[in-house]
Formats: structure tokens, C-alpha cells, sequence
């Protein structure tokens, strides 16, 4: 497979765009760019339209339309590795640590 990509949607409100890869041997040909406007085209009509994109490729999706969202929280299983990827941030102390 030369590449993939998801769209979880309800059909009304959300559609979640997520997991856009490419293969190696098939990246900067125009493939990944397609994945994501054929999962954009089949989320029109939502309300909103999620992406999660991985850090350094959020070039790629503002030249699509999306803009960064100030709300997003995730859980990862991995919380230690995920903040050392730049995927979220650590949790700010509570007043109660200070
Ligand atoms: C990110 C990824 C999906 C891009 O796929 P691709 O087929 O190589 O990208 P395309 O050839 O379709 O490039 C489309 C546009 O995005 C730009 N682009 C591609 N990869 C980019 C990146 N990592 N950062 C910023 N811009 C990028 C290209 O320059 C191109 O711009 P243009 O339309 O102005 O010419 C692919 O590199 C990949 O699978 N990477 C590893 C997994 C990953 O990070 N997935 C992202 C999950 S959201």
C-alpha cells in the first residue's frame, strides 16, 4: 500500500480526519495532499472537521483550510513519550503543588 488515511464521522456534527501516511518510497509526489482533500471532501457538511496531524506537518493541512485549534486534549497510554514528541504539553502544577 502506497498510502492511507481515515475519516471518523457521524455524519452531522464531527468528522475526526486522522492517521494520513505515506510510504517513504511514495512521499512528495502529491499522494499524501490527495489522501487528505478526498477524507476533507467526504467530511463536507459536518459541523466541524478535526485533524490530528503530527508535529511539522501542519503546513500541509493550513494550505487545505484547517487552523489550529485551541480547545484539542488527548490521553496517550504513553503520557512520558508523547509529551518528548511534541505531541502535547505537560500539565501545568496544581495550586495545591506550589
Ligand atoms: C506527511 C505526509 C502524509 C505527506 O505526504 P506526501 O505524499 O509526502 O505529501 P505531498 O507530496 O502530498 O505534499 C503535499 C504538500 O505538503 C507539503 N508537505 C509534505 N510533507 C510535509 C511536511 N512533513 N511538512 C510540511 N509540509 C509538507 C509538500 O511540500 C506539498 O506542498 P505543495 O502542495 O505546496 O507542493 C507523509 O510525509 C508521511 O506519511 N509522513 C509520515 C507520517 C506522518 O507524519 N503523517 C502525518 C499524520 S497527520
Amino acid at each position: 500500500m502506497a498510502g492511507a488515511g481515515r475519516a471518523v464521522a457521524d455524519g452531522v456534527d464531527c468528522s475526526y480526519i486522522c492517521d494520513i501516511a505515506v510510504h517513504p518510497r511514495f512521499q512528495g509526489r502529491g499522494l499524501g495532499k490527495e489522501i487528505a482533500m478526498r477524507l476533507l471532501n467526504l467530511s463536507r457538511g459536518h459541523r466541524k472537521i478535526i485533524l490530528y496531524a503530527n508535529p511539522g506537518t501542519e503546513k500541509l493541512y493550513e494550505k487545505l483550510g484547517f487552523r489550529h485549534m485551541l480547545t484539542a486534549m488527548a490521553i496517550f497510554s504513553n503520557e512520558d513519550a508523547a509529551i518528548r514528541k511534541g505531541l502535547i504539553a505537560p500539565s501545568a502544577p496544581d495550586d495545591d503543588d506550589l
